[in-house]
């Protein structure tokens, strides 16, 4: 019989890494000759920011931020373990990895049979190779069991709903997933004791106008394309909060006990110029994580890309599928946790909306 169970998480390239390299991101800013120079001292940010910072360039804080993930982390994998679903679907970002300039889908079902990816040997933005926190080699290789039946069952019904998806059964320019999903499962078995669940990716087109533009990361303020050579949009935050609701409808009458996942951080400082791309954006975030507590939908419904992008928020979009779903199943989370930084590139949050004992909005 059916069974949906919800649950947001981060997929941070940085936690991958060591803690002395957590804040790379910023430093990498605090070089950007286009930024005035008494936005990089430290005097001159915010009082949490110089908190974070500390006397020691942020090490404290680095540890603590990596604490609070993990504790984050083992209990959305917890929950997961419980459901025990036929297969996790994870709404994640292509950052330019496995769709470039041939081909740049809105939503794509990567309905594969089996992943076999070697994360350190990946070029995805912001991941740490060699100094993994694993002191995993370049020919590690993850190996995860994809689920495509369940992946053309999804497409099936999407399409059926006029939600006109696009599908894969193997990869275009990437051997193996990108760092969203890739990162998930690694995150998932953050202690490497085992992940046996199958998996289907959904990659969202989440960095729209600059998908091509930045290559999917960071670029210096004086690197920034001209508006002419923006990309196209992304797909719009109602869109993917509609598809998002499209795809619990499909799978609440499927077969299946399938776990949504949305994978990533959420104001990304390095998207964030309001703050001269120096720190997320808090007030936004904020906004957010009250309305999503709430199972006040319509808030995120409501914003417009254009709120997003300035936002930072990109990422984001993996979220307004996940809460589509949620606002579709009536649910909103029974735990949550949201996570500030402002050292360490992005807010996180996680969330779980359960099957059983469902918090009813
Ligand atoms: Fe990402």
């Amino acid at each position: 019989m059916a069974e949906i169970l919800g649950i947001g998480m981060t997929h941070y390239p940085p936690l991958a890494g060591r803690d002395e390299n957590m804040m790379g991101i910023l430093k990498g800013t605090l070089r950007d000759p286009a930024i005035p120079a008494e936005l990089k001292d430290p005097a001159n940010w915010p009082p949490r920011m110089r908190e974070e910072y500390g006397t020691d360039q942020g090490k404290a804080a680095a540890a603590e931020h990596r604490r609070d993930l993990l504790e984050g982390l083992g209990k959305v994998r917890e929950a997961l373990d419980e459901f025990s679903p036929d297969f996790i679907l994870i709404w994640g970002d292509d950052q330019y990895e496995n769709c470039t300039e041939d081909i740049i889908p809105p939503f794509c079902i990567l309905a594969y049979d089996n992943i076999e990816a070697q994360p350190w040997t990946l070029k995805a933005p912001g991941m740490p190779g060699a100094a993994n926190v694993w002191n995993e080699g370049g020919d590690f290789m993850l190996k995860i069991q994809g689920h495509r039946e369940g992946g053309k069952f999804l497409a099936s019904g999407l399409i059926t709903e006029a939600f006109d998806v696009c599908y894969s059964y193997r990869p275009l320019h990437l051997q193996g997933i990108g760092h969203a999903f890739l990162n998930s499962v690694a995150y998932l078995d953050y202690h490497r004791k085992g992940f046996n669940h199958r998996l289907v990716c959904f990659a969202i087109n989440c960095y729209g106008r600059k998908v091509i533009g930045f290559r999917g990361g960071a670029a210096k303020f004086g690197q920034t394309p001209r508006p002419e050579d923006l990309d196209p949009p992304s797909p719009s935050p109602s869109r993917c909060f509609d598809l998002g609701a499209a795809a619990a409808r499909v799978l609440k009458n499927s077969p299946y006990r399938v776990a949504l996942i949305a994978s990533s951080s959420w104001s990304h400082a390095f998207l964030h110029d309001k703050a001269w791309r120096l720190y997320p954006d808090m007030q936004s975030d904020r906004a957010f994580y009250a309305a999503l507590r709430s199972g006040n939908y319509s808030h995120w419904r409501e914003t417009p890309l254009s709120a997003v992008e300035d936002s930072g928020q990109q990422e984001m979009l993996n979220w307004f599928c996940l809460a589509g779903a949620m606002a579709e199943l009536k649910r909103k989370p029974s735990w949550s946790v949201f996570i500030e930084s402002y050292l360490f590139n992005s807010n996180k949050c996680f969330a779980i909306f359960p099957h059983r004992g469902a918090v009813r909005i």
